[in-house]
């Protein structure tokens, strides 16, 4: 069996990497990939902003199954067109993806469905936000409606600072299309929660849940990043919490997808924060998470591609994953500067002792490969992620990795899951 995946980050070479272990895989392609990837998978040329593209790409290498990795793509629709064509793609369809392209969208829908999420306000325009924020205590969260690669979320410390914020997204000027209707939220305390569910727009099956590290700086400071770091232990959440997940958010969202006509297949992100009133939605997205993939997919036993075939197919069930019970760590090595601007095309050393480390695998997220070497190419460059019998040691192996990898201006977190739950 052949397999395309679509993107070319930590997120899509975790993808490949578990992909290829399925006995039915023949021929892995990823597009565009990467310079890690492309010693796992034949990396072929694509513009993902592009439908025509991807088409044309698809119909050239004819594959018989597709996994797309980023939301643009689906946001573009080509789950829709490929499976128009007849060709078998996990994922949702353009409509079912807007749980994550409009912020608006997903909000209404939680609350037409009765989903816990922080209470908020839809503005379209500025003369509309005086009585808005009129409802709001600060802090007051303002998140721009559309996709904004992880720049569209202000935490807004007063009402000036939230009504600042939020002007400037409606003019354009900060985000363009994407800012043109903002959404003002309510400030949720806790600790947050990935939560991932695969669905074939009925059933869903859950994965093991994880942590990300949004803040680029040790103790959650500094700038919001794509995520520095994830981790899954068997202890994140327990059985009772995950069936209340699945009872009162996962299945609740997938019902009333399929109740409005917008069948909600592949993958379900549900990003949580656990509050003291309960877990309640902050975002979703309808992809697999980057890098909480990574440790995921280190700690999955059974076969990926059945679990993605049962989707496409509507026979997902409960079994379709098997679990270790190890825990699994990522620490995100990135460019000096990230997630401001940064420089590309240095130097990567250590790589070849660090894959060594007993439980490592170093995932590639922006690196090309040239002359026999690995060069950075991305602000994320490297997802180093180990796995072992308990999170200290997971950790003791992905920072004994890390400790051997070396590039100008690199820098990663230090207290990657020290949020853990102490067992
Ligand atoms: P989002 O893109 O909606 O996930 O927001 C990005 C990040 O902003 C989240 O991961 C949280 O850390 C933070 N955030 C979003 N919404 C809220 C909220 N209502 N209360 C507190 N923090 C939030
Ligand atoms: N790790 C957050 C995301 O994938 O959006």
């Amino acid at each position: 069996m052949k397999i395309l995946v679509i993107g070319s980050g930590g997120r899509e070479h975790a993808l490949v990497w578990k992909l290829r272990q399925s006995p039915r895989v023949t021929k892995i392609y990823c597009a565009p990939g990467n310079g890690g990837i492309a010693g796992e998978a034949e990396c072929i040329a694509v513009d993902v902003k592009s439908l025509d593209s991807m088409v044309a790409l698809a119909n050239r290498i004819q594959p018989d199954l597709t996994v797309v990795g980023p939301e643009l793509p689906l946001m573009l629709g080509v789950v829709d067109e490929f499976t128009r064509r007849g060709w078998r793609t996990f994922g949702p369809s353009q409509a079912a993806a807007q749980l994550e392209t409009s912020k608006s969208f997903a909000k209404e829908f939680l609350q037409r469905h009765r989903i816990p999420t922080a209470h908020y306000a839809i503005c379209d325009s500025p003369e509309q936000l005086p009585d808005a924020l009129a409802h709001f205590h600060a802090p007051i969260v303002v998140k721009a409606d559309g996709l904004a690669a992880g720049k569209g979320v202000v935490i807004a410390k007063s009402k000036d600072e939230a009504s600042h914020a939020a002007a400037e997204m409606l003019s354009g000027r900060m985000l363009g299309e994407a800012g043109a209707r903002v959404v003002l939220e309510e400030f949720l305390q806790g600790d947050e929660l990935s939560f991932l569910v695969v669905s074939d727009g009925e059933r869903v099956a859950p994965l093991v849940a994880a942590q990300d590290h949004k803040r680029v700086g040790d103790g959650d400071t500094g700038p919001n990043t794509g995520g520095m770091g994830a981790y899954t232990t068997p202890s994140i959440i327990d059985e009772k919490m995950r069936d209340w997940l699945v009872t009162h958010i996962a299945r609740p969202v997938v019902a009333g997808m399929k109740a409005e006509g917008a069948e909600y297949k592949g993958v379900l992100y549900c990003g949580l924060m656990m509050t003291a009133r309960g877990p309640m939605v902050l975002e979703f997205n309808c992809r697999f998470g980057d890098p909480e993939t990574q440790p995921i997919l280190m700690r999955l036993e059974s076969d990926l591609v059945e679990a993605m075939e049962a989707s496409i197919d509507g026979r997902t069930s409960d079994g379709d994953f098997k679990w270790s019970n190890d825990s699994a760590v990522c620490v995100v090595m990135a460019s000096g500067g990230y997630p401001e601007s940064y420089e590309a095309g240095k130097k990567i050393s250590g790589l070849d002792v660090a894959a060594n480390v007993n439980g490592v695998k170093v995932f590639h997220a922006g690196t090309s490969q040239h002359d026999n070497a690995f060069y950075t190419s991305g602000g994320r460059v490297l997802g180093v992620t180990a796995r072992a019998s308990g999170l200290q040691m997971a950790l003791d192996r992905a920072y004994e990795a890390c400790s051997m990898i070396g590039f100008e201006g690199a820098h990663y977190r230090k207290d990657i899951a020290a949020r853990a739950p102490k067992k």
